[in-house]
C-alpha cells in the first residue's frame, strides 16, 4: 500500500545536452524595459526576459534526432528530398494524401481562406483565433463563434470546452444557408478559450452536420496531438488507443487542415496544408508559389522541413505530450494553492489567469489582462500574454472595441524548454503580485495599429 502511493512522480522522458544561459534583471531595469515597451510584453527584448511564457510558438527545444536531421538539409531550389520526406510523414501521422509546405501557419491560414472563400460567405468556428479569423475576414468572411457556452465561462469545468454547439450550427445554416458556409473552422484544442479540447464525439457530429448541409469541415490542427491526448485521457474508449491512432481518426473526418508547425512538431519555424481535395490542393500548390516559394519548400528551407518531419515522429510519442500536458497541470494546481483565479479545466499548452477576477477593480477597457501581464514581468521577468480585449480587436462594422467574455493571462509553456523549478518561480511571483493586487492600477492604449494590434500596441499608465 506505502509502496504505491511512493511512486506517483514523474520526470522529464531526456536529458540536457545543451543550455542556453538566461540574463537576471533587477527590478528597476525591468520597469523601464516595460515602460519603453509601452507595457507590451510582445515589444521587450527577448534578452530583458528571464522565464518566456509568451508562447509556445516556434519556442521549442529540438531533440538531437531533429538537429542531426538539420545536417542532412538537401537545400535544392525543387524537389529536395526533405520535402518528399515530409510528405510522406504528413500522409503517414495526418492521413491526408496532399500536401504544401508554407512557413508558418498563418501563410496556410490565408491561403486556405483565399481558396476557399467568396465575399459575403459565413466561417463558423469554435471560438476566434487571432490569425485565423483575419485571414477569413481579408478573404471577405464574417466569422461566427459556434462553440459551447461553456467556454465562454472560465469557471465552468466541463472537459469539452472546445466542443462545437450544433445548435448553433443550426441556427446559421438557417439564418444564411449552407451555401454560404464554404466550411465549418474546428480548432482542437481551442487556444483562446483556455487549451480546451473538443472529443471526438462532438466531432463526428459535427463531421455529419456537415455531411448534411454539404458544408466542408476544415480543421486547424496545429496542436492536435493535444487533443488526442486529452481524448486518450477522458473520453471513453480511448484508453488503449495511442495518440497517433487517435490523431488519424480525428483527421479522417476532416475535408483538409492547417498546421503552425511551431507547435506540436516540436520546430522553430513552419507550416503545413494538407487535404484530400484535389482540387483545392492544386489551387494551393499554384498560390504558394506566389506567396511563401516553390511548392516543394514553401518558404522553408530543406533542413527546416527535415526538422519538421522528423518532429512529427516525436510529436505523437505518449511520454512528450504527458510531459507537455503535465508541466501545465502542475504550474496550475500550484497556483491553485494560492487562490490565484485560472481557467478550467487546466488546458493543453497553457495556464490562463482569469484577469477580470485577478484584478476585478479594472473595467475592462483599462485592460485588465494587459496591466496583468505587464506586473508579472516586472515582478520576476516572467514575460505572459495578454488574451483579452486588446487580442480581441476593434469589431469591423461599429469599429468600437469588441468586449470578450474572457479576459486572460496566458502563460504559455514552450515544449522540453523549462523545469519544474522555473515553474515554482514564476508561481511564487504570481503569487505576489495577486497578493498586493488591489494596488494596481490599469492601463490606456496610447498607440494602435489597424491589424492584429495587440502585437504591436503601446500603453500607459493610468
Ligand atoms: N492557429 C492556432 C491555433 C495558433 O495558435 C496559431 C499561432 C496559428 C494558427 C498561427 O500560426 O503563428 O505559425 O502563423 N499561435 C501563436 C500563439 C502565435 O502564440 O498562440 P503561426
Amino acid at each position: 500500500m506505502a509502496k504505491k502511493q511512493v511512486k506517483k512522480s514523474w520526470a522529464e522522458p531526456f536529458k540536457i545536452k545543451v543550455v542556453e544561459p538566461i540574463k537576471m534583471t533587477t527590478k528597476s531595469e525591468r520597469e523601464k524595459a516595460a515602460k519603453e515597451a509601452g507595457y507590451n510584453t510582445f515589444l521587450l527584448k527577448s534578452e530583458d526576459v528571464y522565464i518566456d511564457l509568451l508562447t509556445d510558438s516556434g519556442t521549442n527545444a529540438m531533440s538531437d534526432y531533429q538537429w542531426a536531421g538539420m545536417m542532412i538539409g538537401d537545400e535544392a531550389y525543387a524537389g529536395s528530398k526533405n520535402f518528399y520526406y515530409l510528405w510522406d510523414n504528413v500522409k503517414k501521422y495526418y492521413g491526408m494524401p496532399y500536401f504544401v509546405p508554407t512557413h508558418q501557419g498563418r501563410a496556410a491560414e490565408h491561403m486556405v481562406s483565399k481558396i476557399m472563400i467568396k465575399p459575403g460567405d459565413y466561417i463558423p468556428g469554435n471560438m476566434y483565433f487571432t490569425t485565423t479569423r483575419v485571414h477569413q475576414e481579408l478573404a471577405g468572411a464574417t466569422f461566427v463563434d459556434v462553440i459551447v457556452d461553456q467556454a465562454h465561462d472560465p469557471a465552468n469545468t466541463y472537459a469539452w470546452k472546445g466542443n462545437i454547439d450544433l445548435k448553433k450550427m443550426a441556427k446559421l445554416v438557417k439564418e444564411v444557408g449552407a451555401k454560404k458556409i464554404p466550411y465549418v473552422s474546428m480548432a482542437g484544442p481551442v487556444n483562446m478559450a483556455g487549451g480546451q479540447p473538443f472529443s471526438m464525439k462532438n466531432l463526428k457530429d459535427v463531421y455529419e452536420f456537415c455531411k448534411k448541409h454539404k458544408i466542408k469541415l476544415w480543421f486547424d490542427a496545429t496542436r492536435a496531438c493535444e487533443n488526442a491526448y486529452f481524448i486518450k485521457e477522458k473520453e471513453k474508449g480511448y484508453k488503449t488507443k495511442s495518440v497517433e491512432q487517435i490523431l488519424k481518426e480525428m483527421c479522417s473526418y476532416f475535408d483538409g487542415l492547417w498546421v503552425s508547425a511551431k507547435k506540436d512538431l516540436l520546430v522553430n519555424i513552419g507550416g503545413i496544408i494538407a487535404t484530400k481535395n484535389k482540387k483545392v490542393y492544386e489551387e494551393a500548390r499554384n498560390m504558394v508559389v506566389v506567396y511563401e516559394g516553390l511548392h516543394t519548400y514553401g518558404g522553408l528551407a530543406g533542413r527546416d522541413m527535415e526538422a519538421m518531419a522528423r518532429g512529427m515522429e516525436e510529436m505523437v510519442e505518449y511520454d512528450n505530450i504527458h510531459l507537455r500536458v503535465g508541466q501545465v497541470e502542475y504550474c496550475g494546481h500550484q497556483l491553485e494553492k494560492y487562490g490565484v483565479p485560472i481557467v478550467k479545466p487546466i488546458g493543453g499548452h497553457a495556464i490562463f489567469l482569469d484577469a477580470k477576477k485577478f484584478l476585478s477593480h479594472l473595467p475592462q477597457d483599462q485592460f485588465p489582462a494587459q496591466t496583468l501581464a505587464a506586473e508579472i514581468y516586472i515582478d520576476s521577468g516572467v514575460r505572459a500574454m495578454e488574451r483579452g480585449i486588446a487580442s480581441a480587436g476593434r469589431d469591423p462594422e461599429t469599429g468600437d472595441h469588441r468586449y470578450p467574455k474572457l479576459e486572460l493571462v496566458r502563460l504559455t509553456f514552450p515544449r522540453r524548454v523549462y523545469t519544474q523549478a522555473h515553474i515554482d518561480v514564476m508561481v511564487e511571483s504570481i503569487a505576489s503580485v495577486y497578493a498586493r493586487r488591489k494596488k494596481i492600477k490599469g492601463l490606456k492604449m496610447v498607440y494602435e495599429p489597424k491589424y492584429l494590434r495587440f502585437f504591436q500596441c503601446k500603453f500607459e499608465r493610468l
